[in-house]
């Protein structure tokens, strides 16, 4: 007994160094963690369980079959984070540069199964040279049964990916399948064509950092939720998102203790938000001022700037937060923001998280860019998102809620369950000046025209962008002060706690993509 014991102890030992400890000291030379470290990090100490340790590949050629590939190269298994069940795998770089063959596709396929069957997320660290050449189409069929685990537990469970180093042709889809994506400044990149393919089709020159780094991808393409400036922060970025989701779509998010009073009034948000609705502020400071201890975990922070979106508490209840914001392209929705909004808000419907939508935005962003890009087809999208959630709904409109945008964010028309609106709030079909230019003629003899225009454009505004309109047709519930935001979405989050809202049965709908 002792002897096979002690066998098993050195085995373990033995496969557990990966690529060995050369391999092991080039990565920690480089600045990178080993996979093993990475899930260390991630899982509460000493909580992390194994799986598959001895699984051997199954590949006879191109010298393969004379090679051992401890654990096929990567590492799966379960674990706590912060006292709760966190599925994961994590690619190991040293093993055959983390490619992916058959047996390794298994294993991640096996873990995705697990988790939706126990109902706890999945965090998949990505680290690899992509499909395993000397595997070919084995290696190939598992990156597709891979895609087809994360379509199935898509709403099922969280699934989050982590890059942290290598993840290019097709390899990127599984990570964009999953909810959300994490990548690290400097030393990740995806790319479904690398520079040397693009280099040989299109000329065109370009570097693995600016073809798909984690700056591009967390502000130009979106693929990147979430970028950290090292391998460990990422991983603290991961435990922190996780815990303001429930482990399944079967469950509510995880509720705290209430540490700020809910009834807290903030007198800041008067002065945050300029009367003049030409003048811009930081949505995030209406934010932070309600949330509880201004903790906002910002998703797609850099991309997409023109809305807002992330999670924060209420009265210790997780919310996903949806915003305008003023500072950028004036709060205007366009292509991007509503992708980028319309997304999240998914998001926050599959798995029971209440959505808060904070409303400042003029309109549309006009111009042939967005028409050509589709605005109509994306736009779409979020009107959509919204309509579908039956989760409670919450819409604040602060200032400006004009024509569709102001349907797009939420309004009780599509589905809000409770609407509020500041006494600064002007919710209209347009502009006071855009009504002027199509609906203004001059009085017969006026002697100043322009006065006459003014006093025009007075009387529009006076009249229709305000927020009495809208709450005289019942449109808005309340017309409150700004410094009772707080208490009154809290209260509004503990009124709807219980919401029960039903669709009607089909297979799905056809979501605008
Ligand atoms: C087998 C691989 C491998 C792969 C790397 N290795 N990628 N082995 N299949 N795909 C091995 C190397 O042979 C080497 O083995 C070890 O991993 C480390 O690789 P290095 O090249 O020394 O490391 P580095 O210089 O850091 O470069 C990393 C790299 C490069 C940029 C990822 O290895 C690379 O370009 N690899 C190939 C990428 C690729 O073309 N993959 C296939 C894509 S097709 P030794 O034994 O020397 O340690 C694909 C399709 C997916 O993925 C389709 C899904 C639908």
């Amino acid at each position: 007994m002792e002897e096979r014991m002690a066998q098993l102890a050195a085995e373990t030992e033995r496969l557990r160094l990966g690529g060995g400890p050369k391999a092991i000291e080039k990565r920690h030379s480089q600045g990178k963690l080993t996979a093993r470290e990475r899930l260390a990090l991630l899982f509460d100490p000493g909580t992390f369980t194994e799986t598959d340790l001895f699984v051997k590949h199954r590949g006879t050629e191109f010298g393969l079959e004379n090679r051992e590939l401890p654990a096929d190269g990567v590492v799966t298994g379960f674990g706590q984070v912060d006292g709760r069940t966190v599925f994961a795998y994590s690619q190991d770089f040293t093993v055959a540069g983390g490619s992916l063959g058959e047996m390794h596709a298994n294993k991640i396929v096996k873990i995705l199964e697990m988790a939706m069957k126990a109902g706890a997320p999945v965090v998949g660290i990505n680290d690899s040279g992509g499909a395993r050449i000397q595997e070919g189409i084995d290696a190939l069929n598992g990156y597709g049964k891979i895609f087809r685990a994360n379509t199935l537990a898509s709403g099922v469970i969280p699934q989050i990916a982590v890059i942290m180093g290598p993840c290019a042709g097709g390899a990127v889809y599984s990570p964009g399948l999953m909810d959300f994506v994490f990548m690290v400044d400097q030393g990740s990149y995806m790319f479904i064509t690398g520079p040397e393919v693009i280099k040989a089709v299109t000329g065109e020159e370009v570097t693995f950092e600016t073809l798909g780094g984690a700056r591009v991808h967390g502000t130009r393409s979106g693929v990147a939720h979430f970028v950290a400036p090292s391998e460990q922060e990422a991983i603290a970025q991961v435990r922190r998102l996780l815990s303001f989701l429930p482990s399944n779509n079967m469950e509510d998010p995880p509720r705290l203790p209430v540490t700020d009073p809910i009834d807290r009034a903030e007198p800041r948000l008067a002065e945050i938000v300029p009367a003049d609705a030409n003048k811009p502020y930081d949505m995030r400071d209406v934010i932070r001022a309600v949330v509880d201890h201004g903790d906002f975990l910002e998703v797609h922070a850099e991309w997409a700037m023109n809305i807002i979106v992330g999670f924060a508490r209420i009265g210790g209840m997780p919310v996903g937060i949806v915003a305008n914001q003023p500072r950028v392209l004036a709060g205007t929705l366009d292509i991007n923001a509503s992708d980028k909004a319309a997304r999240f808000v998914r998001f926050c419907d599959c798995f029971n998280i209440p959505i808060v939508t904070f409303v400042d935005t003029p309109g549309y962003l006009p111009g042939t860019a967005q028409e050509h890009g589709g605005i109509i087809r994306h736009g779409a999208k979020l009107l959509y998102a919204y309509a579908e959630a039956t989760v409670p709904k919450i819409t604040v409109v602060v200032r400006k809620a004009y024509g569709g945008a102001y349907l797009a964010m939420c309004a009780q028309s599509m589905g809000a369950d409770f609407t509020m609106a500041w006494p600064t709030a002007e919710i209209a079909v347009m502009g006071a000046e855009g009504a002027a230019n199509i609906l203004f003629k001059p009085p017969e003899g006026a002697a100043d025209v322009a006065q006459a225009r003014r006093e025009w454009i007075e009387e529009y505004r006076r009249r229709f962008n305000t927020p009495f309109r809208a709450a005289a047709r019942g449109f808005v519930e309340a017309v409150i002060q700004p410094y009772e935001t707080r208490a009154q979405i809290g209260r509004a989050l503990l009124a709807l706690a219980g919401k029960r809202e039903s669709r009607p049965a089909k297979k799905h709908g056809n979501f605008p993509v």
